[in-house]
C-alpha cells in the first residue's frame, strides 16, 4: 500500500502491557505494513535493528536475499519509517558487518541518505583493549586491560570486530539532544570552568559507547536469538534523544525485545513489531520481568 494512498488501519495488538508510568504495545506481524499504518509524523524515536542480510539463522526471517533485493526492501522500510517519524524525531539505526562482507552498513546507511539526514555516527564498541600507559596515571590502571565481549575468529587477513554503527538519522538533521543526559564525568574537574557545557561536572559521552553484552550461562535459554543489542543500547539512544521529549518510542524489528525492556524501565509509551511470535513472546516476557525488577540504576 502507498504511503500516500488510503492507511491501513492500525491493526489489535498481540498484547498489551500498561505499566502504570507507560503504555507498551507488541504487534505480530510486517514492520512495513506497521509503520505505514501509522499516522504521518507520530514517533518521537525509533530503536532499531533490521536483518544485516549476513545469512544469520533466525527461526522465521531467511537473512540471505539478493543484495539487490535487500537494499529494496531496506528502502521500502525506511521510506515507511520516515513517514511515522516526527520532524524532529530520531532513528537510531544499529547495523553489523562481518569481515568478509564488511559494505552492508555502509550500504543500508546509503539507502538511508534517500529518506533522511545522517545527524551522527555512534559506534557501539562491544569490546576494548586499554593499556596503563596510554590511559596515563591519573586514570590509575594497575595493568593493561581488555574488557567487554570478545569473539574470536581465526584468521591471518581480518581483525575481531569489536564494534557495530549505531548511525543516528533525523529528518532535517537539527533534532537536539540531550547529550549530558549520557554524560560523563570529567576526568579532570579544573577542566569544569574551561566549557560552557560543564556546568554539573559532566561531559557529553561522544560516540563511541561501550556497551559490552550481559554474561550468560545458557545461549539457548538466556538469549535465544541469534542477533541481539544489549539493552543499555536503546536506553542511551533514548536519554540521548531526550526523555521528556519522548511521547512514543519504537522498534519495528523487535527480536528479544531489547528495546522494549529499556522503553518500560524509562516508563516511555512504546510499539514494537516482529514477525516470529516465538520472538514476540519472549520479549514480552522480557519486558514483563523488566517491570518487575529493572535493569537501571536509578
Ligand atoms: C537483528 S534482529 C533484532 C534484534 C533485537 N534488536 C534484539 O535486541 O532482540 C531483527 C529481527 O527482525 C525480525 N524481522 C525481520 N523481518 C521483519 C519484518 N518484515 N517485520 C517484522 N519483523 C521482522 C526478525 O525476526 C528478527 O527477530
Amino acid at each position: 500500500m502507498p504511503i500516500s494512498g488510503k492507511r491501513r488501519a492500525l491493526p489489535e495488538p498481540h498484547t498489551t502491557i500498561d505499566s502504570g508510568r507507560g503504555k507498551l504495545r507488541f504487534f505480530l506481524g510486517d514492520s512495513v505494513e506497521l509503520l505505514e499504518a501509522l499516522p504521518a509524523g507520530t514517533v518521537s524515536v525509533i530503536v532499531t535493528s533490521p536483518p544485516y542480510n549476513l545469512g544469520i539463522q533466525y527461526r522465521t526471517y531467511q537473512d540471505s536475499l539478493p543484495r539487490e533485493h535487500y537494499l529494496e526492501w531496506t528502502d521500502a522500510w525506511l521510506a515507511a519509517a520516515r513517514h511515522a517519524l516526527a520532524e524532529d524525531g530520531s532513528l537510531f539505526l544499529n547495523v553489523g558487518a562481518k569481515p568478509t562482507d564488511p559494505w552492508t552498513a555502509m550500504d543500508v546507511a546509503q539507502t538511508a541518505r534517500r529518506h533522511l539526514h545522517l545527524q551522527n555516527t555512534i559506534h557501539w564498541v562491544k569490546s576494548i583493549a586499554i593499556d596503563r600507559d596510554a590511559a596515563g596515571a591519573a586514570v590509575g590502571l594497575d595493568r593493561d586491560i581488555a574488557v567487554g565481549h570478545y569473539k574470536p575468529i581465526n584468521s591471518d587477513r581480518f581483525l575481531n570486530d569489536c564494534h557495530e554503527f549505531i548511525f543516528h538519522f533525523t529528518a532535517g538533521g537539527r533534532t537536539k539532544l540531550d547529550r549530558r543526559a549520557i554524560g560523563v564525568r570529567y576526568q579532570d574537574e579544573s577542566n569544569i570552568a574551561r566549557w560552557r557545557s560543564g556546568g554539573d561536572n559532566r561531559r557529553c559521552r561522544g560516540n563511541a559507547w561501550f556497551i559490552p553484552y550481559e554474561t550468560i550461562q545458557s545461549r539457548d535459554k538466556d538469549r535465544p536469538h541469534p542477533a541481539t543489542f544489549p539493552p543499555r543500547v536503546p536506553e542511551y539512544c533514548f536519554k540521548l534523544h531526550g526523555l521528556t521529549r519522548i511521547t512514543l518510542a519504537m522498534d519495528p524489528f523487535l527480536g528479544l525485545g531489547s528495546t522494549a525492556v529499556a522503553a518500560a524501565e524509562l516508563g516511555l509509551d512504546f510499539i514494537g513489531v516482529e514477525m516470529d511470535e516465538h520472538y514476540l513472546n519472549e520479549a514480552v516476557e522480557r519486558t514483563r520481568r523488566a517491570l518487575v525488577a529493572p535493569r537501571l540504576r536509578r
